[in-house]
């Protein structure tokens, strides 16, 4: 029996009406994925441009075949690996899946989300939209470009008065978007890094996945996909951002504080400056991949807060264990200063 916060989640979404909701990577910005004037709404609401897809939430794996089609079974393994859990497959969609939802393309991206809360939502939904495919399309829910949501409060925040219902559970524990392969083609490639690492489907696929349009993980090829993730402009906040190497950070900051600035840091070193009162705020994120991503768009949000001028990033370590990370700071500052 689903609980009272649940049904009436429920009946919002049957209602063609959007529902903010938790997953373990970041909050959705949830709509019936089988109902075009709800996913219009999920667009208008973000002010994203129509022809960017959206992400399918299932309650289960065994759904999978009602959206897409032609699965290969690397991708089913995939699946069967890591669902529920911060991976997305991108694979050839059934005839019936509302282009609304694709962006227009044959493809549709299909996830089971690790959270609890949304996992039963998924199953009230499907109960009460029976017979038929039920899914709920959830981009990131933020405005288009800016940084995601990873509590309740974000939402609230960015999206409060367009969104029905905002179903508050808790922070999210990986903190960063999911890691999208696509599957369509035959053989897996990472069209966005994430938790789930090229390695870690390696291990269950048995093959290394390309990696599109980035150097250092798998092969590449130099496609461009159309995942709105994969513009420099995301994942941004208003104030300037700026990556500085570790062995710079403190004479950067003495630099700018020298002439006038006020400056926001985000490093994963304690604070060498003489004087920590220089600065607006020095954050020292945890140095360890899982616990930075987690806080890291709470950290971003936080420092953008402030009304600083600029704020620095003590650039993150190479190697796999970073990459998603190091993926999502390098495009926050390509958009950021949006507020300048
Ligand atoms: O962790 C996540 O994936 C979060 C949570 C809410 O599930 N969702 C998320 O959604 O990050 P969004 O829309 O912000 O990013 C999803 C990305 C977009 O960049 C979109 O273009 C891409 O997935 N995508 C969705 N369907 C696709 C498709 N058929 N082909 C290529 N890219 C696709
Ligand atoms: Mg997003």
């Amino acid at each position: 029996m689903a609980s009272p916060i649940i049904k009436k989640a429920v009946v919002h979404l049957l209602a063609g009406e959007l529902v903010a909701l938790p997953t373990e990577t970041v909050y959705g910005l949830g709509a019936d994925a089988a109902n075009p004037e709800a996913v219009a709404r999920i667009f208008t609401a973000k002010g994203r441009p129509a022809d960017h897809p959206l992400i399918v939430h299932l309650a289960d794996a065994a759904s999978l075949a009602q959206w897409a089609e032609g699965i290969p079974q690397g991708a089913w393994d995939l699946a069967a690996a890591f669902w529920p859990g911060p991976l997305t497959l991108i694979l050839k969609k059934q005839p019936w899946v509302p282009l609304a939802v694709t962006g227009g393309q044959d493809t549709v991206g299909l996830r089971v989300p690790a959270h609890p809360l949304t996992l039963e939502l998924l199953d009230a939904f499907a109960a009460a939209r029976a017979p038929g495919a039920a899914g709920i399309a959830a981009p990131s829910a933020n405005r288009f470009g800016r940084v995601s949501p990873t509590t309740a409060a974000h939402v609230r925040e960015e999206l409060g008065n367009k969104v029905s219902m905002v179903l508050d559970g808790g922070a999210c524990t990986v903190g960063i978007e999911s890691t999208i392969v696509d599957f369509s083609r035959g053989m897996p490639e990472i069209l966005r890094p994430g938790a789930i690492s090229p390695d870690d489907i390696a291990h269950t696929t048995g093959v290394l996945p390309c990696v599109r349009g980035r150097a250092g993980m798998g092969h590449e090829t130099h496609e461009m996909p159309r995942v709105s993730g994969s513009l420099d402009a995301h994942y941004a906040p208003l104030t300037p951002l700026r990556q500085v190497e570790s062995g710079a950070l403190s004479e950067e900051v003495m630099r700018l504080v020298r002439v006038g600035r006020r400056v926001a840091v985000l490093a994963h070193s304690a604070c060498a400056l003489r004087d920590a009162s220089l600065v607006c705020h020095w954050q020292t994120a945890v140095p360890e991949p899982a616990a930075y991503a987690r806080e890291l768009y709470a950290n971003l949000r936080a420092l953008d807060a402030l009304g600083a001028d600029v704020i620095l990033v003590e650039e993150v370590p190479g190697g796999l264990a970073w990459q998603a990370i190091g993926d999502r700071l390098r495009r926050a500052c390509a958009g950021s200063g949006a507020g300048e």
